[in-house]
């Protein structure tokens, strides 16, 4: 379906020039909220779901992994608590809780397999927006969203590993490709989470986990020690001795949220404002080349379905850090402003007259791609503009219904400290068979691509899940990425259903 669009749009874009681009009064906040529901349409009609059926109800793989659909329904949270349309959280609520899976802990037994880390968390992290705005409680007896991001946390905690590294979680939750990775986004996300997590609740025990995993990512150097940059990922086989230094928003915007939301609960310690401060400078340098943000994969052209999506977040953490540390609105509100107006001219996609492009900076000239990774950046940043207008997430003492369930999680899905290492069974030994040599045909494959014109076109089936090293494209570096690691195992996926 969504390759089928994107073939027309090429096509259209031969034998028309018009340009359309989305016009909005930013001082008229119903201007805001019409602009905001043309681009929520445009972005649900990739999603055919609207099953019961895990496998089902999330958007069309290939091309778009379990993950992005955790993150759209996330940003379609948003859209409904700042527009008061509720056109799709009946089948948003339908689609979240068809992934809760048997230990209700978003690790549906498809999906498991190949589960990241920062894949749970994303779900995750929209549950708890769930329970930050109050959206529609789940039927009685049906996990709560509270519940099912502590279910999250509990299993992620379970499974920090200080057998190297001094700590960390890695990228993988099952010791397979991409496992030896420590990468910013799963410690990150989950740092936002236990972040918020102390805010909803109050209980300080979510507050510690938030310490310690800042601690770890700046003792590692995820975080730049000397300039603040936010890197990528770092390898546990090496004990954490070398960082891969790819910079994505999502990466420095989880932090940023992560940071001000501790402030927020902290009631303003001047550590954590510190932090915010000088992580805002530096990912203001980082990617708002002009006062328009920018993903640095967007100028050659290679953003991978996934990293198509960053934009919505790390508008939405901005535009969130606004609210829990109030300090930072004089520098935040004008660069969102800014990248809201140019990327509104980008929503000029000749397919759909309003389809958004990811190229902010190209103005009305549409940058010729179109997906629901662009559509959730544009919403996201344009909702930013009216944020402002928005009561702060609510918590359990403002307001907040969802129930705590503080033991929830599954116990097996942790693993504990220094058992990593298990031994193989048949099963494994016949997995981990298959797995080489799929590997080797891909690397080949992976080589293959990188250096033919088909390149740019097939890379997005060769991309990886909601993080992890994302090196490969940025660095060709083999050694450290976990691309080629990861494409085994959508490949695997890609053969067998082919
Ligand atoms: C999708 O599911 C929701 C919840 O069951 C239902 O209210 C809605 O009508 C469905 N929409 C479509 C287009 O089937
Ligand atoms: C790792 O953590 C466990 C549990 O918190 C602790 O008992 C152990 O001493 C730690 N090991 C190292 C090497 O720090
Ligand atoms: C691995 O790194 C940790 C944290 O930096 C350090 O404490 C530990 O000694 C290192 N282990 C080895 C074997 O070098
Ligand atoms: C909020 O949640 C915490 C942790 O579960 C609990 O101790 C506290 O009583 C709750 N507060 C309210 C007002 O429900
Ligand atoms: C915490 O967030 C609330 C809600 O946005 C805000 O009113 C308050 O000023 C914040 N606290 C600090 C210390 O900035
Ligand atoms: C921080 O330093 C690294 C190299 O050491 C560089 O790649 C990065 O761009 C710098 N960031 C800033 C904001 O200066
Ligand atoms: C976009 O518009 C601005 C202001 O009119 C102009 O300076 C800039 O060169 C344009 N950029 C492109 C890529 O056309
Ligand atoms: C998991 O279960 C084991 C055995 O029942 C228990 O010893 C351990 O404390 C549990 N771990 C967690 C994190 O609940």
């Amino acid at each position: 379906m969504a390759r089928l669009r994107s073939s027309f749009a090429v096509l259209a874009l031969l034998f028309t020039q018009t340009t359309y681009s989305i016009q909005v009064t930013f001082t008229d906040d119903q201007s805001v909220i019409g602009a905001a529901k043309t681009i929520a349409d445009d972005l649900i009609s990739y999603y055919v779901g609207n099953s019961t059926a895990a496998v089902a109800a999330v958007l069309p793989y290939p091309p778009y992994f379990w993950w992005e659909t955790g993150a759209m329904w996330g940003v379609m949270l948003d859209y409904w608590y700042a527009t008061g349309d509720d056109t799709y959280n009946a089948q948003a609520s339908v689609s979240i809780q068809a992934q809760v899976g048997e230990h209700q802990d978003f690790m549906p037994a498809d999906q498991a397999f190949d589960m990241g880390n920062d894949d749970q968390a994303f779900w995750a992290l929209t549950a708890l927006t769930a329970a930050e705005t109050n959206f529609q409680n789940p039927p009685e007896g049906d996990p709560s969203w509270l519940g099912l991001a502590q279910a999250v946390y509990n299993e992620q905690i379970g499974r920090w590993d200080n057998s190297s590294c001094g700590g960390g979680i890695h990228w993988q939750v099952n010791p397979s490709g991409g496992f030896h990775l420590k990468n910013t986004i799963s410690n990150g996300a989950l740092m936002q989470l236990a972040a918020r997590l102390a805010r909803y609740t109050q209980d300080d025990q979510y507050a510690q986990w938030a310490n310690k995993l800042w601690d770890w990512m700046w003792a590692v150097k995820l975080i730049d020690n000397e300039n603040w940059s936010v890197y990528d990922n770092t390898d546990a086989n090496l004990n954490c001795t070398s960082v891969d230094r790819a910079q994505w928003t999502y990466n420095a915007g989880t932090l940023l949220i992560a940071s001000a939301t501790m402030y927020n609960y902290t009631n303003g310690d001047p550590t954590w404002k510190n932090r915010i401060t000088h992580l805002l400078s530096t990912l203001i340098f980082d990617f708002f080349p002009n006062g328009i943000m920018t993903e640095l994969c967007e100028e050659p052209g290679k953003c991978d379905n996934d990293e198509l999506t960053f934009k919505a977040y790390l508008s939405r953490w901005m535009a969130m850090t606004t609210q829990m540390a109030p300090f930072t609105a004089a520098t935040i509100t004008p660069v969102l402003l800014s990248s809201a107006t140019a990327a509104m001219e980008q929503c000029s996609g000749t397919y759909f007259p309003d389809n958004c492009g990811l190229r902010w900076s190209q103005n009305a000239t549409w940058d010729g791609s179109n997906g629901p990774g662009q559509q959730m950046a544009a919403l996201e940043v344009l909702l930013s503009t009216i944020i402002k207008k928005q009561a702060a997430p609510l918590t359990n003492s403002t307001g907040g219904t969802s129930a705590s369930d503080p033991n929830a999680g599954f116990n097996g899905s942790a693993i504990d400290p220094g058992s990593i290492v298990t031994p193989a069974t048949h099963g494994d030994k016949v997995g981990a068979w298959f797995l080489t040599v799929v590997f080797i045909m891909a690397s080949v494959a992976g080589c293959y691509f990188l250096w033919s014109p088909s390149f740019e076109l097939r890379g997005n089936l060769y991309n990886g899940a909601a993080g992890g090293s994302r090196g490969l494209f940025s660095s060709m570096n083999f050694g450290s990425s976990n691309k080629i690691e990861k494409s085994t195992i959508h490949m695997g996926g890609l053969m067998s259903s082919s």
